[in-house]
């Protein structure tokens, strides 16, 4: 018996159009190994800020998919990111988050890696391996490319994947609004990680696109935070690319960036958004200066609820659980007052006792827990909101949906289709 008959067939699970999903896209474990091998190796995957390695020996424990990464930055500044698995015997080489170190000693038999992934020391090189081991053969394994943009770092395992601006695309311009701002650029305060029991595509797909929950599942938080007699605006889905996707809300003509944000905001916050607003618009330009950007993703799960400060990367974890990583986005330049509001508001929102935070996981896992169901094999999920209403984005960066729209998640499943079938 050939022994992949039991295997779905991703062509089979998501029609052509995005619009149509199958359940077990959240909880079938061959697909998912497929997904690392293919989503998280070829795509260029957020590994963090420049501002969390501020100066030559800083390092960052993160990781891509599943496999965990060692960001640092050697003596001359650059930036390097290699598998943090010692290649000896493969246990976990730095097991701290963050920190400070010129090289790095495996704890089991003592190898020690130089913060540019060179080999510098082996125990017994000469008297136990005869002085025959090639150290430079015994490196730490790097990435097949990393490049940053705006502060923003990113890698990819594929030597083949295209340069991260043409992977971000029109993206980038939508993520200008938040990223170039100020001369100074952003700083990443955090980070905060918890586990949700859920599968990784359920929260993607919501940063990306699903401005349609929030005046239900989120109810409640907006009955404190408003006055309940306005029903919450609606952002307008933007699709840059297919599998990228914004919600962002477009302010009236000549709205001054402190009258985007609501009049129980804390004046210190107020009075920092009209001292930088001429610069704001500067930068910008007039038209993405009064673009405020709601939620989003960069497929395949860098998500960002920018209204509310938080930038997330979303870690899968096995088909059903993620690790999710939050941290506050704030100008570099903000004074400290400021980022104190703007992390405490990032927390209070979507850190991992977030109110909202709360509203969301809840229904993830619960979507991930009802794909197990005996009938999943039987019952497509809809994402049809908006299907053939879609029309071309300003400046034709992208396509926009009108109001909510699955426009986003249709998008995010068919680029999904696309990476594990090719
Ligand atoms: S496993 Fe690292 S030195 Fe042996
Ligand atoms: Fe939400």
């Amino acid at each position: 018996m050939n022994v992949h008959q039991h295997l779905v067939d991703p062509l089979d699970l998501v029609s052509p159009d995005g619009a149509r999903v199958d359940q077990r896209v959240f909880c079938d474990t061959d697909l998912y190994e497929r997904e690392l091998d293919t989503v998280f190796r070829r795509c260029w995957l957020l590994l963090g800020h420049e501002s969390q390695l501020p100066e030559p020996g800083s390092f960052v424990r993160t990781s891509m998919g599943e496999d965990p990464v060692l960001l640092t930055r050697d003596r001359d500044g650059r930036l390097h990111a290699h598998l943090n698995i010692c290649r000896h015997r493969g246990t976990e080489l730095c097991r701290v988050d963050r920190g400070s170190a010129t090289t790095f000693e495996c704890s089991y038999h003592g190898w020690i890696y130089r913060n540019d992934g060179r080999l510098v020391g082996v125990p017994g090189r000469k008297t136990l391996y005869y002085d025959e081991l090639d150290t430079s053969d015994w490196g730490l394994a790097p990435v097949a490319e990393l490049d940053t943009y705006k502060g923003l770092i990113f890698a990819t395992f594929d030597p083949d994947a295209p340069p991260l601006v043409d992977y971000l695309g029109n993206a980038a311009w939508y993520l200008d609004i938040i990223l170039d701002r100020r001369a100074g650029g952003t700083e990443l305060l955090g980070v905060q990680k918890w586990r949700i029991p859920t599968n990784w595509k359920v929260v993607s797909e919501n940063h990306c696109g699903d401005e349609y929950h929030v005046g239900f599942a989120h109810r409640s938080n907006f009955a404190e935070l408003a006055d309940p007699a306005h029903s919450v605006p609606m952002a307008r889905e933007i699709r840059p690319e297919v599998g990228h996707g914004f919600g962002v809300f477009l302010f009236p003509e000549g709205t001054r960036l402190e009258h985007t944000v609501g009049p129980e905001s804390p004046p210190a916050l107020r009075a920092y958004l009209g001292e930088i607003h001429d610069e704001v618009v500067e930068r910008l330009g007039p038209e993405r200066a009064r673009m405020g950007l709601v939620h989003g993703c960069v497929f395949p799960n860098f998500g960002l609820v920018p209204v509310f400060n938080s930038l997330r990367i979303c870690q899968p974890r096995g088909v059903g659980e993620v690790e999710m990583w939050s941290f506050a986005l704030v100008d570099r330049d903000a004074p400290a007052e400021v980022k104190r509001v703007l992390r405490a508001t990032a927390l209070k929102t979507f850190g991992p006792a977030g109110s909202f935070e709360q509203d969301d996981g809840g229904n993830w896992s619960d979507v991930t827990r009802m794909s197990r169901s005996a009938r999943r094999h039987r019952v497509p999920l809809n994402l049809t909101m908006g299907l053939g209403h879609e029309a071309a984005a300003p400046g034709d960066r992208g396509e926009i949906g009108l109001t909510a729209s699955d426009i986003n998640q249709r998008g995010f499943y068919r680029r999904w289709r696309d990476e594990v079938t090719r």
